[in-house]
C-alpha cells in the first residue's frame, strides 16, 4: 500500500524511514489512530536511511502474535512459532499470586534440612558453580483441557520450550551432603502465594535445574527471575519459581498443590496424586483454527510434539479423520523432554477433511482418541489431557475445530 502524498513527503525530510520517525515520536499524522503495524512503510527502502542501532532489540512492528492473557495466566501463540525454541518475550505464564518484584542482590536460596551443611546463597555464589543448559519444554497440566476440541491452537498455549541455563540441583545438593532417610525434597517460591511443592530426591539427583537463565539472558520476571527450579518433563508448577528455599525431607509434604489441587479425580472417586509426568502430545500449529488456506494445492502440515518421558519417536499424521495415518517427517534436533517440530508434505484437493496429528514416544507411549481418554479418566479429571486433536478444514478453506 502506498502512503499519501503528504505523507511520502514527511518520509523524505525525517531522512531516517518510519521506524525513527515513530521512535521519536514524530509521528505521522493521518495514520495516528492506526497501529504501528497499518502504518506504511517506505515504497523502496534502498532510498532511504534505515534506523539507527538500538540498545535493546524488539521485532518488526509488523509481527502482531501476542500472548492471550487470562487472568491468572497467558498462553504461547504456538501457531506463530518457528522450530523449536519460544521467545522469551511469548513464554506462556501462570502465577499463583502475581509477578513478585525481586532485587537479585538481595535474594537468597537456602538448601536445608536433612543435610550436613545448610547452604545460604546468593545469586553470585550460585553463579559461580559450574553451569549447564539445556534445551527443555514446560507444559502448564491444565493445558488443552477443552474436552470439546480447541477453537484455536492458542488454546493450548500453557506450554513452552526454551533454553534453560543454570546449576544441577544435584551439585547443589551433595555440596550441601544429603543424610540418609531423605526421600523427598520441598520446594518454595518467593511469591506471594509462597508455592510450595513435593519433588522426589531420585528425580531432584537426576536432572533437575536450579535455573537462572532462560534463552541466553537471564529468566523473565514471569519466569521466576532471579532463580527458579526446572523440573524436565513434569508438569509445569512443580517448577517453583523465585525460587527461595529447598528442603531436604523424608516425605511429601502435602501442600495445597498437590491435594486439593493438581490431582487427578477419577471416576472410582478416589483421586491420583503425584501424577508429575506429562504425556506424550503433539498438535498441528499449521493448519490450525482461525486460519484459512488460499484453495487446494500444495502445503505442509507443520507442528510440535513433546512428552515428559523421553524423546519424541515418530509422529504420525491423519487427514481423513484417523482412518489412515502417514509418518511425518521428524525435524532436527530430536531432543529428550524438548519439543520437536514435525511436517508432512500433503495436497489438498479442495474437498472438507479432517486433520489429526498422533506422537509415540521412546517408551511406546502414544495419544489417546478424546472418547477413549475420557472413557478412562472420567468427568471430574481435567489435568494431563493428551488426547489428538482434530482440525476440520472446510470446503472454503476455513480451519475449526473438529470435534465430532
Ligand atoms: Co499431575
Amino acid at each position: 500500500m502506498k502512503p499519501g502524498r503528504s505523507n511520502r513527503r514527511r518520509f523524505l525530510q525525517s531522512g531516517a524511514g518510519l521506524g525513527a520517525a515513530l521512535a521519536a515520536g514524530a509521528g505521522l499524522a493521518a495514520d495516528d489512530t492506526k497501529p504501528a503495524s497499518e502504518q506504511p512503510a517506505p515504497d523502496d527502502p534502498t532510498k532511504v536511511q534505515g534506523r539507527r542501532a538500538s540498545a535493546y532489540g524488539e521485532r518488526s512492528r509488523f509481527e502482531t502474535a501476542v500472548r492471550t492473557v487470562q487472568e491468572h495466566n497467558s498462553l504461547t501463540p504456538l501457531a506463530a512459532m518457528t522450530g523449536i525454541i519460544t521467545p522469551n518475550a511469548l513464554h506462556f505464564e501462570r502465577h499463583h499470586a502475581g509477578v513478585p518484584d525481586i532485587d537479585p542482590r538481595r535474594h537468597r536460596l537456602m538448601i536445608h534440612g536433612l543435610v550436613d551443611r545448610p547452604l545460604m546463597l546468593t545469586m553470585d555464589d550460585l553463579k559461580r558453580f559450574p553451569a549447564v543448559s539445556r534445551i527443555y519444554f514446560m507444559e502448564c497440566s491444565g493445558n488443552g483441557s477443552r474436552r470439546t476440541g480447541l477453537r484455536t491452537v492458542q488454546e493450548a498455549g500453557l506450554t513452552s520450550c526454551a533454553e534453560w541455563t543454570g546449576v544441577n540441583l544435584s551439585l547443589l545438593l551433595r555440596e550441601a551432603g544429603v543424610r540418609t532417610g531423605a526421600n523427598w525434597i520441598v520446594a518454595e517460591g518467593s511469591d506471594a502465594a509462597k508455592m510450595t511443592r513435593s519433588v522426589r530426591l531420585a528425580k531432584a539427583m537426576n536432572d533437575v535445574l536450579v535455573a537462572y537463565g532462560q534463552n541466553g539472558e537471564a529468566l523473565r520476571p514471569e519466569q521466576g527471575y532471579p532463580v527458579r527450579m526446572f523440573v524436565p518433563g513434569w508438569e509445569g508448577n512443580i517448577s517453583v519459581k523465585w525460587l527461595r528455599r529447598i528442603k531436604v525431607v523424608d516425605a511429601p509434604y502435602q501442600t495445597r498443590e498437590e491435594t486439593s489441587k493438581y490431582t487427578d479425580l477419577m471416576p472410582s472417586g478416589k483421586a491420583r496424586q503425584f501424577t508429575f509426568e506429562m504425556d506424550p502430545k503433539s498438535l498441528i500449529t499449521f493448519p490450525s483454527g482461525g486460519q484459512k488456506l488460499q484453495g487446494p494445492g500444495f502445503y505442509e502440515i507443520s507442528g510440535l510434539a513433546w512428552s515428559g518421558r523421553g524423546a519424541i519417536r515418530r509422529v504420525e499424521v491423519s487427514t481423513d479423520r484417523g482412518l489412515t495415518w502417514k509418518d511425518a517427517i521428524l525435524q532436527e534436533p530430536v531432543l529428550p523432554l524438548a519439543y520437536t517440530r514435525f511436517r508432512h508434505a500433503w495436497k489438498w484437493d479442495g474437498s472438507e477433511v479432517v486433520l489429526q496429528s498422533r506422537c509415540t514416544d521412546e517408551h511406546g507411549d502414544t495419544q489417546p482418541p478424546v472418547e477413549a481418554l475420557l472413557k478412562a479418566r472420567g468427568e471430574n479429571s481435567t489435568y494431563h489431557f493428551n488426547a489428538i486433536q482434530s482440525w476440520k478444514i472446510t470446503a472454503d478453506g476455513n480451519v475449526e475445530n473438529g470435534f465430532a
